[in-house]
């Protein structure tokens, strides 16, 4: 019988990130099963869900979180063993650029060997149960580095971080294990993308959340590094369905997803305390040194053409109106 989105079941990791909580919200639209792989913490790390949260004693629930850790390849197998999924949205990573100067090793282990370890598991639980699983894997423009922009499918990966490695390891395992087993697996190439939900030490949230505190009279400067590095940046919930529609084509393939557009984060900082009415934004900033990446990453800016022509995906937010909701939402943080 093929599966309807009705009856399909999805398995992400990172469901507790920022686009986990976005495409768990979306699948569930969808009518699918949607369970999520979270890391054991002595504190919640559930906030992003909170809004869709199902009580385990809920009957027909559709929402099932599992504790586990993509660094531990017997859980993982046995997870993917249990929940017999449809599609896995390999989400999880140790996301953070600047950290994975600090903590290389532990950043290739989750989120470069993290990629390996569902792919080889999905190839014995083919292989013993002839049931297939459709993989999806988080990559990013990170890879691209120090690539000139505009930047597509075909565009060398000149990785500038051990982040960057990580992702390019992951990517070309998923390469790997769609040509040479066969199996459904595809790579969102996906440029930095944002929302309302964004981790608050990447620096457009840093930012948008320095903005509220600085017009609350809570703080008087914000600190960031390079300030003249550029971004093709997005609006999260858009990116995600880019991710859906990947999964749903006839044949494996890998898509960049993006805007087109890229702004320095300079034009960012200006236009967030413009719109919050803080005029002069310079009185406000400072530089510290530490936010400086040993390499960096310059300029990123998206060609998204095959996902346009094969998905029909196209950005919808653009760049002003992105910080603008993100300037909203933490000006008034109950709504979040
Ligand atoms: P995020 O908010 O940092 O979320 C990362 C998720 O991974 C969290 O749920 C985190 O759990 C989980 N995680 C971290 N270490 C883990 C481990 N050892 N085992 C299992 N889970 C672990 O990142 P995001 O912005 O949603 O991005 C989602 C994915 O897309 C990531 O792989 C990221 O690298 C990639 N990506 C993001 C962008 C972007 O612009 N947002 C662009 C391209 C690619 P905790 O909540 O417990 O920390
Ligand atoms: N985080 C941060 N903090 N970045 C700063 C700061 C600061 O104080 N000051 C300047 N920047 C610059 C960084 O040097 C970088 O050039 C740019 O702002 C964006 O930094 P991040 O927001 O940390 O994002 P990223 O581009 O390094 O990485 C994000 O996008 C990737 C896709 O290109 C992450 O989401 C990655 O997980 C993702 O793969």
């Amino acid at each position: 019988m093929k599966k309807t989105a009705k009856n399909k079941v999805a398995l992400i990791t990172g469901i507790t990130g920022q686009d986990g909580s976005f495409l768990t919200e979306f699948l569930l639209k969808k009518g699918y099963e949607v369970h999520g792989i979270i890391r054991r913490a002595s504190t919640f790390n559930t906030s992003r869900l909170a809004k869709i949260y199902q009580d385990p004693h809920e009957k027909d629930r559709k929402l099932f979180l599992i504790h586990g850790d993509l660094a531990d390849a017997e859980n993982i197998r046995k997870i993917i063993y249990t929940v017999k999924p449809n599609e896995i949205y390999n989400l999880g990573a140790q996301s953070h650029v600047r950290v994975s100067f600090d903590i290389p090793e532990y950043t290739a282990n989750v989120t470069g060997l993290g990629a390996l370890r569902i792919l080889e598991a999905i190839k014995d639980f083919q292989d013993h149960t002839g049931q297939k699983i459709k993989f999806y894997q988080a990559s990013s423009s990170e890879m691209f580095g120090a690539s000139p922009a505009p930047q597509n499918e075909t565009t060398p990966l000149r990785p500038q971080s051990p982040y960057g490695i990580a992702k390019v390891f992951a990517y070309n395992a998923t390469k790997l294990y769609r040509e040479a087993y066969g199996i459904f697996a595809v790579n969102g190439i996906l440029f930095n993308h944002e929302s309302e939900r964004r981790g608050e030490t990447f620096v457009t949230r840093k930012i948008t959340r320095a903005v509220a505190r600085i017009k609350a009279g809570l703080d008087k400067k914000l600190y960031l590094g390079n300030l003249d590095a550029r971004r093709d940046w997005g609006y999260a919930p858009e990116y995600m369905e880019a991710a859906w529609l990947m999964m749903q084509q006839p044949k494996p393939d890998d898509y960049v997803i993006g805007t087109g557009e890229t702004h320095s984060v300079r034009e960012f900082v200006e236009l967030a305390f413009k719109e919050a009415g803080l005029k002069d934004y310079k009185k406000y900033i400072g530089i510290d040194p530490r936010y400086y990446r040993p390499a960096e990453v310059q300029n990123l800016v998206a060609d998204a053409a095959k996902a346009g022509k094969v998905l029909k995906w196209k950005p919808k937010t653009k760049f002003a109106d992105l910080v603008k909701i993100m300037v909203k939402a933490d000006a008034n943080p109950k709504k979040i």
